[in-house]
């Protein structure tokens, strides 16, 4: 199949604090694995974090820190259309015509939303791009008439308002969007806080020991492990009991880390106990991380490297991003 005919992928990811491993099983692992499958575009939607992060060096040093940890993954700037959102002005030039089309009522239901108002108590401090944000998110997207949006659970929301806004810019402006569809990999979808598994695993959870750095130290991994939340049932068995979800948590780690079947894995650990899993997953990710960590210090070394990927990135998907807003802006009537 020639590249023009592989359906278009298109994803992002925050540069707003380190890589964890929920990030890495529940999108970046797909983006790595599925590199042939598809026609790859994927962004750093530093945009999106302006909303955290407010200090111009920080957000520098996470964007380049953030290319080097995908780099390290697995992305292949060959393969893939590697890019930084800010460097082209048809994202946010989408998003505001987005902006001027999206109900209120569609994005004041959002529960990422809904989620960090009820955590912020300072309306004062509430920025309004908290609100407008799937509106960037779908421009996004549809900039580049993605097919598949590969991400963890927590983003399926976003991906639905996405294709709504795309069939309604449709139905009002005429056949304009392809409507894109959510690729999400059911077993490591939502990677819950290893302290507290209702929560995700996230990189704004001020506690960092329910949350695995891809850059953490092998030390500083198998002590969060060995710190994690279980039960008080005694059997290591993978069970969707709620009340054992976090021992789910560290076996679904585990079972990702190994590539083992949950039978194999189980019969490993028949007469064990927590304590011998928490051993045996730390172990597995130190090793699974160690040639990422390696390869993140050699591309960080290497002057020069990141900036011609991300410039060679921005030039390819500037070309698809500019037909698309031609287009939209013809049938809105601005051209
Ligand atoms: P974070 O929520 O940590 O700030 P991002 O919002 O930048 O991370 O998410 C980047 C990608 O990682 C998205 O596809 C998102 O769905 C996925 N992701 C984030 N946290 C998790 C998690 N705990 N489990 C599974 N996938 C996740
Ligand atoms: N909102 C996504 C997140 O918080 C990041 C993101 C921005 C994204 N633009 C995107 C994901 C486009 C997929 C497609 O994880």
């Amino acid at each position: 199949m020639s590249e023009q005919e592989k359906p278009r992928v298109l994803s992002g990811i925050q540069p707003s604090g380190s890589m964890h491993l929920g990030n890495y099983l529940g999108a970046i692992r797909n983006w790595v694995d599925d590199q042939d499958k598809y026609n790859n575009y994927f962004m750093i939607a530093d945009y999106h974090s302006l909303n955290t992060i407010r200090n111009g060096t920080e957000m520098r040093r996470n964007r380049k820190e953030l290319v080097a940890m995908l780099l390290a993954c697995g992305i292949d700037p060959e393969r893939s259309v590697l890019f930084y959102q800010s460097e082209l002005p048809e994202h946010t030039e989408l998003a505001w015509i987005f902006t001027s089309l999206s109900p209120l009522g569609w994005l004041e239901r959002m529960t990422q939303y809904k989620d960090k108002m009820s955590r912020l108590t300072e309306t004062a401090s509430i920025s309004t791009g908290l609100l407008t944000y799937p509106a960037l998110q779908a421009a996004d997207i549809l900039l580049y008439q993605a097919d598949l949006v590969p991400v963890g659970a927590d983003q399926r929301q976003h991906i639905e308002f996405t294709r709504d806004l795309a069939a309604r810019f449709n139905n009002i402006f005429g056949e304009t969007f392809v409507l894109p569809k959510a690729e999400i990999r059911k077993e490591v979808a939502n990677v819950p806080s290893l302290t507290n598994p209702a929560k995700k695993m996230s990189k704004s959870n001020p506690d960092g020991n329910g949350r695995i750095d891809l850059l953490d130290q092998p030390n500083v991994i198998k002590k969060k492990f060995k710190r994690a939340t279980t039960d008080s049932f005694r059997d290591v068995v993978f069970s969707d009991d709620p009340e054992r979800a976090g021992l789910l948590n560290i076996l679904s780690i585990y079972k990702a880390m190994t590539g083992k079947d949950e039978a194999t894995i189980e019969a490993e650990f028949v007469g064990k106990g927590y304590g011998d899993l928490k051993v045996a997953v730390g172990e597995a990710t130190v090793a699974h991380l160690e040639p990422i960590q390696a390869e993140y210090k050699r591309i960080m070394a290497d002057k020069g490297y990141i900036k011609e990927v991300m410039d060679d990135g921005a030039d390819r998907a500037r070309r698809i991003a500019r037909k698309t807003l031609r287009k939209v802006r013809r049938k809105i009537g601005m051209e």
